[in-house]
């Protein structure tokens, strides 16, 4: 299939937004992660990409790294170039079976003449693409459209996420029911071509009308599914406004409670795949529909999280970055006060006892009191206000702090807030005793 190389390069050092260690749009817009995978020695990140920085066409931009240090930055690998996908190449996984990289992806196609979207004026298909070398890739194969989908399901079906499990391939994907639940279905397969419905799988509770980006995993043995619900009502400080993500343990085909995972302002459509035993997360720095605004966005818009490892420590998840992110480490400093050169660092406050309070930058504070973890931030936030966390014990933070990002990770990792932030400031004042490391960038080969 033919390749485009139609990215027009951001200079990065002249942009005084631009992240140091954060995969970024080369222009343009970046949302879900896509078709992560570890395939002949490297991992490839794919990720929803569209030429206007306000968001527009969607089609798959493509990095790829050996060791999370040195990217490389690869042609669009997927456009909207068929009858199947013409409104979009939406998000979708990647399977990697005997040398071979199988991506399988939603095909968005909207109707001219019927703009109802939702019952009707939209068909959300399944496509399929292969590659030896992860960089050429095959013809589109059409394996799923909407009059395979049960029949009391909206025409919003979408994201496939393809697992192996007792030699069986399964497909989840998330889907809005006619009554306005959300929900997710699974096929089966024995070849990753022919797929059949197998079940469909809800909460006892209705959870939102729309399950986005769903993935399914296997942590210590335990069956995990993550997924994205849209439209559910803030409980308290539970659920955070505008979409939420988050996990189900599932047992017997039973759903657990859903645990929410990261509460920040800017996180959405994590995925999930598998480097050397280890699960590793990846999600959007970045929310749809929300009122408040990034800097720059006539130039590009959103990020990628930094890559964290999941796992199961007494029976919840916890997201922990990945041990290959030391390699940026380049400077150490340690007190309660200290002002850095600029916003490039990880921190860490252990053995916290007591209240907290750590300004990060002029307006953005975390404060813990009243077993309430809070992070407020003013005019820097570009919107963004307060996110509260209630939490009986605070005990440890962790904090990677980019030019313009923070991703804390909250006891050892059983929470996570991540959100961009605008504020060059580079003052640290806390009552508590921190420890940290300046950052140095990764390099990205054009
Ligand atoms: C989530 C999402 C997906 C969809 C993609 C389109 O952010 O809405 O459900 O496939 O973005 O860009």
């Amino acid at each position: 299939m033919k390749q485009s190389s139609n990215y027009r390069t951001l200079k990065l050092p002249a942009d005084p937004t631009a992240l140091k260690y954060h995969l970024m749009p080369p222009m343009g817009w970046l949302n879900d992660p896509n078709g992560l995978c570890r395939f002949n020695g490297a991992t490839h990140i794919f990720f929803q990409h569209s030429k206007d920085p306000k968001g527009g066409l969607k089609q798959w931009g493509h990095y790829s790294t050996v060791d999370y240090v040195n990217y490389k930055l690869h042609p669009i690998a997927l456009t909207p170039d068929c009858g199947y996908d013409k409104d979009g190449v939406y998000s979708g996984s990647a399977f990697v079976h005997e040398n071979k990289m199988h991506l399988y992806y939603t095909g968005n196609v909207k109707y001219d003449g019927d703009k109802e979207r939702i019952m009707s004026g939209r068909d959300s298909n399944v496509l399929h693409v292969t590659s030896d070398d992860g960089m050429n890739f095959s013809g589109k194969e059409l394996v799923l459209t909407n009059a395979d989908y049960p029949q009391n399901l909206t025409r919003h079906v979408r994201d496939p996420k393809v697992f192996a499990k007792d030699g069986v391939y399964y497909m989840v994907l998330g889907a809005r029911r006619k009554d306005d639940v959300g929900e997710v279905i699974f096929y089966e397969s024995s070849d990753l071509k022919d797929w059949k419905y197998f079940q469909t799988m809800t909460s006892s509770e209705p959870l939102g009308y729309m399950w986005e980006c769903p993935d399914y995993i296997f942590l210590d043995g335990q069956e995990v599914l993550l997924c994205c619900p849209q439209g559910v009502d803030t409980r308290g400080d539970r659920f955070q406004p505008l979409y939420n993500n988050g996990y189900f343990k599932v047992d017997r085909n039973q759903l657990s409670e859903f645990v929410e995972m990261d509460i920040g302002f800017d996180f959405y459509a994590p995925q999930t795949y598998t480097d050397n035993g280890k699960v590793i997360m990846i999600g959007w720095m970045g929310m749809p529909d929300v009122d408040y605004t990034n800097v720059n966005d006539d130039e590009w818009q959103h990020c990628l999280t930094i890559p964290r490892e999941l796992v199961l420590v007494d029976g919840a998840i916890r997201q922990k970055p990945i041990e290959e992110l030391k390699a940026l480490r380049c400077g150490y400093f340690s007190g309660q006060s200290i002002t850095l050169e600029n916003n490039s660092f990880e921190m860490v406050l252990n053995d916290i006892q007591g209240d907290l309070y750590l300004k990060l930058r002029e307006d953005v504070v975390i404060s813990y009191e009243n077993q309430l973890l809070r992070l407020d931030m003013g005019n820097s936030g570009q919107g963004r206000t307060s996110r509260i966390l209630e939490l009986a014990e605070l005990t440890s933070l962790k904090i990677y702090s980019d030019i313009t990002s923070l991703e804390i990770f909250v006891n050892d990792g059983i929470n996570t807030i991540s959100t961009r932030v605008y504020n060059d400031s580079c003052k640290i004042e806390s009552n508590c005793q921190f420890e940290g490391y300046i950052l140095e960038g990764f390099n990205i080969e054009i």
